[in-house]
């Protein structure tokens, strides 16, 4: 007997995922661009060009999200911090922002695909916490938490428990209790 012929034939449309590479020095031009239209200012793009070039910068952990049609539409960076964890002693640490994507490709997973890829790097390399500044109902979906519920103080005591977060990745020890540091590109 032949199979029954479905009268309404559907069709998929494929979701086009952006890939997900390191940066390429011809893409700074493009991330200054997409920090300003995300943030409106230029605040962030330039904490990421004064970052570049120095020994914070971590080789490979500037990320960019490349739409199928070529456009660069997402940033993050991961650059290198301090966490004093006694009177003398510290801690190297990652720390994850500015986060970024341009305003009229939000909202299809370009940030989450970003973040992933910021979270695997982090972890390939061994690296025990991520830190990060940002929104409380944002990030905690990538498994980000208080952080200092975990111990760990932010720069500015002034930072709310909720928008200072932390990941715990799995070379993290619990010995990693203290106060972080940005890089001094960000002013922090
Ligand atoms: C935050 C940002 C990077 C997310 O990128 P994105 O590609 O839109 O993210 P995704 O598509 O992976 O996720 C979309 C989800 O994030 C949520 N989201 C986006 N911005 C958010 C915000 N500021 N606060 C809370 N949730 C936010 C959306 O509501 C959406 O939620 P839903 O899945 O429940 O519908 C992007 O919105 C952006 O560039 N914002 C401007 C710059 C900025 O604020 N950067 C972060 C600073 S902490």
């Amino acid at each position: 007997m032949a199979p029954p012929t479905d009268p309404t034939p559907r069709t998929h449309q494929a979701i086009a995922r952006p890939i997900i590479r390191s940066e390429q020095p011809g893409d700074v031009p493009a991330i200054r661009a997409l920090h300003e239209a995300a943030f409106g200012g230029t605040v962030e793009p330039g904490i990421v060009d004064a970052l570049r070039g120095t020994p914070d910068w971590i080789e490979g952990g500037s990320l960019v999200a490349i739409d199928p049609d070529g456009m660069l539409v997402g940033h993050v960076l991961l650059s290198r911090g301090i966490l004093t964890t006694g009177d003398t002693t510290t801690r190297p640490i990652w720390m994850l922002g500015p986060i970024g994507v341009l305003p009229d490709r939000q909202r299809r997973g370009t940030g989450a695909a970003l973040m992933h890829a910021a979270i695997d790097l982090a972890t390939e390399r061994a690296e025990p916490v991520i830190c990060l500044v940002g929104h409380a109902d944002y990030y905690p979906r990538f498994g980000f938490q208080p952080a200092r519920a975990m111990g760990i103080e932010p720069p500015d005591p002034g930072w709310s428990n909720e928008h200072w977060m932390a990941l715990r990745l799995p070379a993290w020890t619990p010995d990693l209790r203290g106060t972080a540091r940005y890089a001094p590109a960000f002013g922090v």
